[in-house]
């Protein structure tokens, strides 16, 4: 099966009534764990890629690994997602990788940190989506900005999303999903305290949601920081603060009303994290890096599979045959989104 793109599973999620997960990788026991998960219970999954991991684990390499998991799991429609575009030129160099998806994230300049205006937004955005459907990829843009700065993909300043430019930027740019600031950042401090129904404002994605029941949301900033996790790491010599990510039933509701892909990357490194520390104290003695690695893999794996029976993806990978990119561009060419 070749690489899915974003367009096809979120257009299958919207008919199916799920999200899916898209995680974040940088190794092959992170993309291993993922795929892993994801034949375990049978789900599609989108494998998202970074500016920083790239960077890490160099250009090449992780497109070669996941076409590596994807030889290794052809039963499953695996997207390969570049997380947080910075510039066109960046999502250009990710569709000549390989890339079947890319996020060109217009909300900030390409500092990674300024908020940007709305015509910066939408000349960008528009630019990547013609682009990029000429060959069949798919392009999220995003609307409002995040709160968080730790990873470097946030302005630090929360801008929600307008749900009446929602409409206007959608219509302007041709995206295939719509990525929706309501209070969520990044990384693993979300929030000082459980968040209550007013914390994060998810009336904003049943507005929009009315107003483009076609759009696909996607919610970043979504890992739920399980306080287990946290605790394991601080049993096992970590330094953790205090701290609460998004409930799973407030995802649920957003995906209840239109959010198709969820953006997970802490969840995944708390539980690594978790497990390495663990093994390392378990095994002062051990110095074979398989013996750490092997179930920090397992520990990525466990908690995507949790995901994506939470998120209702499990069971779907069987529903649809994945199309090819040349199949995707002819259907943009003959659609009046095509751009
Ligand atoms: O959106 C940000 C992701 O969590 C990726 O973070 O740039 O540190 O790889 P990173
Ligand atoms: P988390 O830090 O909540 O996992 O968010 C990841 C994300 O949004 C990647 O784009
Ligand atoms: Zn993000």
């Amino acid at each position: 099966m070749p690489l899915a793109t974003l367009r096809q599973v979120l257009d299958e999620a919207a008919k199916g009534g799920y999200g899916i997960g898209a995680f974040n990788a940088n190794n092959m026991e992170q993309v291993q764990g993922i795929v892993g998960a994801a034949q375990e219970v049978q789900s599609p999954v989108i494998v998202q890629v970074s500016r920083g991991a790239l960077s890490y684990a160099g250009k090449n390499y992780m497109q070669h690994l996941i076409r590596a998991a994807a030889e290794s799991a052809p039963e499953i429609p695996i997207v390969l997602h570049l997380d947080h575009g910075d510039k066109p030129e960046t999502c250009f160099e990710a569709i000549e990788l390989g890339f079947t998806s890319v996020m060109m994230d217009g909300s900030l300049l390409a500092d990674g940190k300024t908020p940007s205006d709305y015509e910066y937004n939408v000349a960008v955005t528009r630019e990547v989506v013609e682009a990029a459907h000429k060959k069949g990829v798919s392009v999220e843009g995003e609307l409002g900005t995040l709160g968080g700065i730790e990873d470097g993909h946030g302005s630090g300043e929360v801008h929600l999303t307008d749900p009446e430019q929602a409409v206007e930027f959608v219509e302007a740019t041709g995206v295939d999903a719509l990525a929706v600031a309501i209070g969520t950042s990044h990384g693993a401090y979300k929030f000082t305290a459980k968040p209550t129904g007013d914390v994060l404002a998810m009336h904003l994605i049943e507005e929009i949601h009315q107003k483009l029941p076609e759009t696909h949301m996607v919610m970043h900033g979504s890992s739920s920081v399980p306080q287990e996790l946290v605790d394991r790491i601080n049993a096992a010599g970590g330094k953790l603060e205090a701290t609460y990510g998004v409930p799973v039933s407030e995802i649920q509701q957003g995906i209840r009303h239109g959010v198709r892909k969820v953006n997970v990357d802490t969840d995944g490194r708390l539980a690594i994290t978790a497990a390495l520390r663990e093994a390392l104290n378990a095994g002062p003695s051990e110095f074979d890096p398989r013996a750490f690695f092997k179930p920090a893999r397992e520990a990525q794996k466990q908690v995507c599979m949790e995901r994506m029976r939470q998120f209702g993806s499990a069971g779907h990978a069987g529903d649809y045959k994945v199309i090819t990119l040349e199949e995707m561009a002819k259907r943009y060419a003959g659609s009046a989104v095509a751009a």
